[in-house]
């Protein structure tokens, strides 16, 4: 087992967008669904928790905002800047539970996306973000949320093995191990190498968080949760700060 960090700069980055499919897709998808939310109605700073290689902060940027894209895995950063080009986006390398100290205005718009809000270590650390958030919106700015829901249903048996992507070369195969707070993530990556394929494993643990949970904490932190969906497994909040 590693940490989320560990994990990534070691075994995820190099292969995170070959993972996610075709890039320019899921940014026209992001794309679509911030204009769904009329996020595209202001302009000014958006802050993107947890960017990867850009597929929120891109679509941001070609809205109009200005974007501080925020990433502890120096890799995906990297990819981020060179999908950029001259996009106004600034990427900052540390962990999304620093972020407040790289803002200097408030920010119309804050996004934690892909799932990224699971790598927190704990619900604390969850609910500590939350307050930065909050601290760092604007009044009416919208706090946009989508991470996978891994309470309402625990896969048994072979449904824990989950087939991810694959080519001529990689196969990505994930195993999900259900604990009481955490789900162990085993990523299994075949590689081929002339005739043989070669395996390499890692592990990470993302949290368990109920959807009801950060729905209340929103509500008790001064948020009006005006989105609350769950599709194929995703859960998607949309909060403004009142
Ligand atoms: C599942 S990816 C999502 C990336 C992007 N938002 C997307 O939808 O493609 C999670 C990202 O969050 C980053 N991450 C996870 N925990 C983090 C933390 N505590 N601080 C900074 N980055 C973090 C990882 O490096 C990774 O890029």
């Amino acid at each position: 087992m590693s940490t989320a960090k560990d994990h990534y700069d070691q075994q995820l980055a190099s292969i995170y967008s070959w993972m996610a499919g075709t890039p320019e897709d899921t940014i026209r998808r992001n794309h679509d669904l911030f204009r769904q939310f009329e996020v595209n109605l202001s302009r000014g700073l958006a802050i993107d928790l947890g960017a990867g290689s850009g597929f929120q902060s891109i679509p941001l940027a070609e809205l109009g905002f200005s974007v501080i894209a925020v990433d502890f895995c120096e890799t995906l950063l990297s990819e981020l800047r060179d999908r950029a080009g001259n996009l106004p986006i600034r990427t900052i390398h540390d962990n999304i539970l620093n972020f407040p100290k790289y803002v200097e205005e408030q920010a119309q718009v804050i996004v934690c996306m892909g799932d990224t809000l699971t790598h927190l270590e704990s619900l604390d650390s969850v609910q500590s973000l939350l307050l930065s958030v909050k601290g760092e919106l604007a009044t009416n700015g919208k706090f946009i949320l989508t991470f996978r829901d891994y309470v309402s249903i625990e896969p048994q048996g072979t449904q824990r093995f989950i087939p991810v992507q694959s080519d001529e070369f990689t196969i990505l195969t994930c195993f999900l191990e259900y604990r009481e707070d955490v789900v162990e993530v085993y990523d299994l990556i075949h590689r081929k190498e002339g005739n043989r394929w070669i395996l390499s494993t890692s592990s990470y643990p993302k949290l368990r968080i109920d959807r009801n949970w950060i729905c209340d904490l929103l509500q008790k932190s001064g948020f009006e949760v005006v989105q609350n969906t769950v599709t194929n497994g995703m859960i998607c909040m949309v909060a403004e700060k009142l």
